[in-house]
């Protein structure tokens, strides 16, 4: 166990704007209290929101084959696909990527194929990882207490938050959610003396801190957030932006992401 000045177990969190570090931490014996997966607009917003209205699992893939594969072999009386491509849900797909189709009567008792443009390839990557789990601003709170309940009970003191971004590239949006997350673990905690951060984690409290008080509007100014408003899905900025409201932590099984109880 490792102990900051004041004598209290120091927690470290890393940060990383682009996905494909991840791949690094197969190889690597990191046993983080959490990996958290972010997509804000809209995948991780999508995935938890599907959970919470239900669904029994998301399952998240790379692409149009893999998805059929998998529904395949699944009932087909319990499985939806669900994902877009362009912002635009998929020919032949019973859901787009809008957070706002996924409702009770569309996805209750239902596995849900995920496929998206960058959240659901993030999403599949972190499969492989224990304690992989989905946060975004609707269940931010729920992530909050998981890592604090973690902090508690678990010899490690190591949190890592991947951004999913967009098409491989830094996404304001995913790095703001860290800044916003980190920040709420500050306060819980009483101060961050205790908490050692990468850059990338300062980066993105730093930005929080510059749009925290107009986070809606300076989204819907981003690349990405302009790019859906044009398609035609402000609505979902306006409901991926709300805070709070979903208290499920969705966790990996190795296969799909499931509410951790
Ligand atoms: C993605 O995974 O790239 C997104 O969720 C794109 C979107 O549908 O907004």
């Amino acid at each position: 166990m490792i102990w900051g000045s004041s004598g209290v177990k120091l927690l470290t969190i890393e940060s990383y704007f682009i996905p494909f570090i991840l791949e690094k931490f197969y190889e690597t014996n990191h046993n983080p209290i959490a990996f958290v997966g972010v997509d804000i607009l809209r995948a991780g917003t999508t995935l938890c929101y599907a959970l919470h209205n239900g669904a029994k699992e998301v399952i998240p893939v790379v692409d149009s084959n893999e998805a059929m594969l998998i529904y395949n072999r699944l009932d087909r009386e319990s499985v939806l696909l669900g994902g877009e491509r362009n912002c635009k849900k998929i020919e032949g797909y019973h859901l787009g990527n809008s957070p706002l189709e996924y409702t009770l009567e569309k996805v209750y008792g239902k596995s849900i194929i995920l496929n998206t443009t960058n959240g659901s390839a993030l999403f599949k990557m972190g499969l492989g990882l224990k304690n992989f789990l989905i946060g975004s601003f609707i269940n931010i709170s729920a992530i909050c207490d998981f890592i604090l309940q973690r902090i508690k009970t678990d010899e490690n003191n190591k949190v890592i938050l991947f951004c999913s971004g967009n098409n491989s590239a830094f996404s304001f949006e995913d790095a703001i959610f860290c800044g916003c997350l980190v920040d709420l673990l500050i306060q819980k905690l009483k101060g961050k003396e205790n908490i050692k951060m990468n850059d990338a984690t300062i980066a993105a409290i730093q930005l929080y801190n510059i749009h925290k008080n107009n986070l809606l509007e300076f989204t819907k100014s981003t690349e990405h957030g302009r790019f859906l408003i044009e398609q035609g899905f402000e609505k979902d900025i306006d409901f991926s932006l709300q805070s709070d409201f979903v208290p499920v932590v969705p966790i990996s099984n190795g296969f799909s992401f499931v509410i951790y109880k």
